[in-house]
Parts: structure tokens; sequence; C-alpha cells
């Protein structure tokens, strides 16, 4: 790393780290999200979790399966957004993102029909722009998004904000950049499979969530997780939008973060 990477600076980082193995992390977002369930069921209040698919998330959707079931807690007043689904396919397509919550999230910890939120797979050219509008609005409705967890893509996208996605982007239809599909390939059996659009919650929408928790573990995650810390932020890689939200935290491994890693935030 150079002296001019912002880790290394003594000023205040934008994008603090937090070095945690996978299994920590989990732990403690886990725990992060349970506090704030809590707190809210107290004050007679939903939560309003935003939530990702994809590989790094499992662990933590994995521990609040756990304690829900260890110390029978109560999910009954929250309510999920997730950031993006796979347009072109049946709901219970087993790629589906939609088949993924059901059954790692919404199955095990009790959350129950219309308070599991997630772009749909099967809208009709003719219907998505009112579709990603209703999204915004139902986000919007239940108040807003409390907590986000999010990942990041190998390049730089969170949600399916490819690069080139705009700081003031809303839900809309997005074309999969083709590092994306390849990515996806081997799940959908052939890159032929694996569908050319989505939706996602836009950049703004999800810079909207009042705490972001990002999750990047392995090696194959240290370049972008390099260029993420290093970058101004901008279009060419939306994951450097998230410097300055007033409350996010990088949750990454040494091995993401890379040997050299002396980040002046780590916590
Ligand atoms: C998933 C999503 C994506 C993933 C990202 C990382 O809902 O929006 O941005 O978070 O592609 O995927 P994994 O976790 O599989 O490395």
């Amino acid at each position: 790393m150079t002296a001019a990477n912002p880790m290394m600076s003594t000023e205040t980082p934008s994008l603090p780290v937090f070095v945690r193995t996978p299994s920590q992390a989990a732990e403690d977002i886990a725990a992060e999200i349970l506090e704030l369930v809590a707190s809210r069921a107290r004050a007679g209040r939903c939560a309003v979790l935003g939530l990702a698919t994809g590989r790094t998330p499992l662990e933590i959707y994995a521990v609040l399966a756990r304690r829900v079931r260890e110390e029978r807690l109560s999910l009954a007043n929250v309510v999920t957004f997730n950031l993006d689904e796979f347009l072109g396919l049946a709901p219970a397509h087993p790629q589906s993102f939609r088949r993924y919550m059901c059954e790692r999230v919404f199955g095990p910890l009790g959350i129950e029909g219309e308070r599991g939120h997630l772009p749909a797979s099967d809208v009709s050219d003719a219907h998505t722009e009112a579709h990603c509008r209703a999204y915004e609005r139902a986000i919007a409705e239940a108040g807003g998004i409390d907590l986000q967890v999010l990942g990041i893509g190998s390049n730089g996208h969170i949600g399916f904000n490819e690069p080139g996605s705009a700081r003031d982007s809303r839900t809309r239809v997005v074309e999969l950049a083709d590092s994306t599909r390849r990515d996806a390939a081997a799940a959908f059996g052939g890159l032929e499979r694996v569908p050319r659009r989505a939706i996602t919650m836009g950049v703004a929408t999800i810079l909207d969530a009042r705490r972001i928790r990002v999750l990047a573990f392995g090696a194959h995650k240290r370049d972008i997780v390099r260029r993420t810390l290093e970058s101004t932020p901008g279009s060419a890689l939306p994951a450097t939008f998230l410097h300055g939200h007033g409350d996010v935290r990088l949750y990454a491994d040494l091995e993401a973060l890379g040997t050299g890693f002396q980040g002046a935030s780590s916590r």
C-alpha cells in the first residue's frame, strides 16, 4: 500500500474497516440485528432490514437462524427488503433470489408473507417501471431501511448496481455486466442460462439506509476491496459511493485485506 492510501492516513477514514473472520463478522452483525429488532419491539415498532443474497451473508443468516431457534426469539416485527432479483426467472427457479430467501431466511427466521419483500423476477416489461416505483414506495412506507447488509461484487457492484451506475440511481431494471454473469455461470449450469437483466435497488436507495454493513471475505475479494478503499467515489466503482455514509462499516478478513493491511481505521 502506498503513502497515498487513505487507510494509512491519520484522518478519520470514510469507510471504517473491521477486521474479522467470516464467523466473527456473522456473530457481530447477527447480534447487531437482534439488538435492533429487540429495541424496536420494546418501542412497539418494526425493524426494517435490507438484505443481500450471494455467498457472503450466508453465515449471518445461519447465526440468526441458530439464535432464533435456541433463544426462542420472535422476529414478528421484522420487515425485509432485498437488494435485487434476476429478471426472467420463475420465482421458484433454484437460482432465484426469492428461492434463496425462502430457504435461508424467511423459513428459518419465521418471516412470513408480506413482510419479506423482493423485486419480482417475473414481471413483464410493460410493468417493470411501475413495479420499481412501487418497491421504492414500499421501502419509504415501511419507514426506510434501518440496517442494510451488503456484499461487493468482483467488479465493485453493490446490489446489481454495475459499474456506470449513478450515485442518484433508484430501483430499476439493469443489464448485468459480463463479469457478473460469468461469476453466476457455474450456479446456473452455463453462461447462456444466466439472465441478462435484473431489478436492483439503486445506489441512492442503498445509501438511504441508516446503517450499512458491508462484508468481503477471501483472497478473491482482495483486488476489489483494495480498489474500493483507495478510490475516490465514482460510478466506475459503485462500492466507492459507500465512502462518507454516516454509519457504514466494512467487515473484511485478512485474506480480503491483504497481508500488508495496516489500516488506521481497523477495529
Ligand atoms: C446479492 C447482491 C450482490 C452480491 C455480490 C457479492 O443480492 O446484490 O451484489 O452481494 O455479487 O456476491 P457474493 O457474496 O456471492 O460474493
